[in-house]
């Protein structure tokens, strides 16, 4: 007979693996079925997040600071340094034991948690019983039967037509992340988040980047003030940006990538590049999880169709994370999968999606949550903003990071906080300030009013909330 489980989660990415502990902590039988493999073909669950997204690129962006700090930042305190060099394979032997330390926590927490591990691909056969029969395909093969199935497939990257991703020299995510030694030119398609990251990593370690974008604004999702500064900072870092391209072809040659294009005047372009990035998005992943065999509805871009609380079209079948709508992040995700398993318990699970916070950590970093000043002028909402840079913060000039600052945005008649834009050191953790109170649905004068520490770069939220009332104490 086969095995039978109350919840079986298909992928093991942050918001599979999350959903399946979360079910087995309500006191389901739980299992998770996740097909990633490491490099001995073992199992390395966590999926794009922990293998070849957020971790390795924090790991490499970590590596890539240190090694700017050493080379350009350190002489302002006094320290110097001669004969700096980079170890390129140790530094990515480093990041690849970070993420090996990520896969064996899940593991570890899927036996904590009494969650039961397929490695392998999980498929749908057939509705059966009132629940679902599951393929899973990894080193043996064997079906079992789950009254509740949550898919968490998560996504790929997108291939630009006519350049297929070889991983040598046009690279997706994947690649960007093991170049094994610093190409002289890089080429970056798509100045998103990938593009912003993995375009910065190999600048600081010395390559010579162009990012290439097809929109004629630049960071459009961000805050134009902070979209404006970020561009300005990036320039002078070193970052070619162009916008308003059109791709015209892509030639990947033995000595490297030709990129032709039309820039934004009209003119024909010819970009020569040792490696070329081309992060323009991901798709959602349903690769093999046959679900023609259930009648389980995808949108026409291949997306999981669910409603607001991740239900599918089919009855106890739930969809979460990169494969459903909604932003592709790991947080998300997260999140998703926590509400899903709670609503399966008949508990009131929720996501709040105006509260999910934004950060693109480049240096500086930058970070958002809520409404931007455009979309507030686009919806006629009237309102008020303050912000305060952090030239004038204690922390941030002992610290030497002094680029950037923060901005809110709150009501003008009840002055709610409608959103909080960061640009500058340690946006990414700053902006969890932003959030807690937006979802305690704090004013600017909340914050205002709440005792910060000093010197600390948290100072510099305070102020951006009294500049909101015109009133700020060191600016
Ligand atoms: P995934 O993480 O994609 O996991 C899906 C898993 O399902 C994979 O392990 C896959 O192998 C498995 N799978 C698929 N089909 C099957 C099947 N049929 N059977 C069994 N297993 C299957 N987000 C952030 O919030 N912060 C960041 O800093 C950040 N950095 C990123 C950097 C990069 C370079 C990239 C590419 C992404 C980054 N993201 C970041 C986005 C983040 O990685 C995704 O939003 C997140 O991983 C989505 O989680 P998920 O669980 O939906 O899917
Ligand atoms: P993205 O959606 O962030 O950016 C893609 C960019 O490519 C856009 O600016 C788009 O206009 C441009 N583009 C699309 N087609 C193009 C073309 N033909 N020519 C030139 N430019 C083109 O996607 P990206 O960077 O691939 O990242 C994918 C997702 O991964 C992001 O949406 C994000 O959710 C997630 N991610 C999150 C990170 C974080 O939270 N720090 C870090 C990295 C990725």
């Amino acid at each position: 007979m086969s095995k039978q489980f109350d919840v079986v989660v298909i992928g093991g990415g942050p918001g599979g693996y999350i959903a399946a502990i979360r079910a087995a902590q309500l006191g389901f039988n739980a299992a998770c079925i996740d097909e990633w493999k490491n490099d001995k073909g073992g199992p390395a669950p966590g999926g794009t997040c922990t293998n070849v997204g957020c971790i390795p690129s924090k790991a490499l962006l970590q590596s890539s600071e240190h090694f700017e700090h050493a080379g350009h930042g350190f002489a302002d305190h006094g320290i110097s340094m001669s004969d700096l060099k980079i170890d390129i394979a140790k530094m990515i032997g480093r990041k690849d034991s970070v993420v090996k330390q990520n896969n064996d926590g899940i593991l570890y927490l899927f036996k904590k948690n009494k969650v039961t591990f397929f490695h392998g691909r999980g498929s749908f056969v057939a509705a059966k019983d009132g629940g679902y029969e599951l393929k899973v395909a990894g080193s043996t093969e064997e079906t079992i039967t789950a009254k509740h199935v949550i898919v968490a497939t998560g996504s790929n990257a997108r291939q630009l037509p006519g350049a297929p991703f070889d991983e040598v020299n046009i690279l997706s995510n994947d690649g960007a992340l093991r170049i094994p030694a610093v190409p002289k030119k890089l080429g970056v398609i798509g100045s998103g988040v990938i593009g912003l990251e993995m375009g910065s990593v190999w600048r600081r370690l010395g390559a010579d980047v162009t990012i290439l974008e097809a929109l004629p604004a630049f960071l459009g999702a961000a805050d134009e003030s902070v979209a404006k500064e970020a561009a300005k900072v990036f320039k002078k870092q070193g970052l070619n940006i162009e916008l308003g391209v059109k791709i015209t072809s892509v030639e990947n040659g033995a000595s490297g990538v030709t990129v032709k294009y039309t820039d934004a005047k009209g003119g024909e372009q010819s970009l020569a590049v040792d490696k070329l990035i081309v992060s323009i998005g991901r798709v959602a992943n349903t690769i093999g999880l046959n679900p023609e065999a259930v009648g389980l509805k995808l949108d026409e871009r291949g997306a999981v169709v669910v409603d607001d609380e991740c239900k599918t079209n089919l009855p106890n079948v739930w969809a979460i994370g990169d494969v459903v709508r909604g932003p592709m992040l790991a947080h998300k995700a997260e999140e998703e999968g926590v509400a899903v398993a709670e609503r399966i318990a008949g508990q009131h699970g929720h996501v709040n999606f105006n509260t999910i916070p934004w950060v693109i950590y480049t240096s500086p970093e930058i970070a958002w949550v809520g409404k931007t000043e455009q979309a507030l002028k686009a919806e006629g909402v009237a309102y008020k903003a303050g912000q305060f840079p952090f030239l004038a913060n204690g922390r941030a000039r002992a610290l030497g990071d002094t680029t950037g600052f923060v901005k809110f945005l709150a009501d003008a008649k009840t002055d709610e906080i409608l959103g909080v834009h960061i640009i500058g050191p340690m946006a990414s953790e700053l902006i969890s300030e932003a959030v807690v109170a937006m979802e305690f649905k704090a004013s600017a004068e909340d914050i205002a009013r709440i005792c910060h520490a000093h010197p600390s770069l948290s100072e510099a939220t305070k102020e951006a909330a009294l500049a909101v009332d015109k009133r700020t104490l060191n600016f």
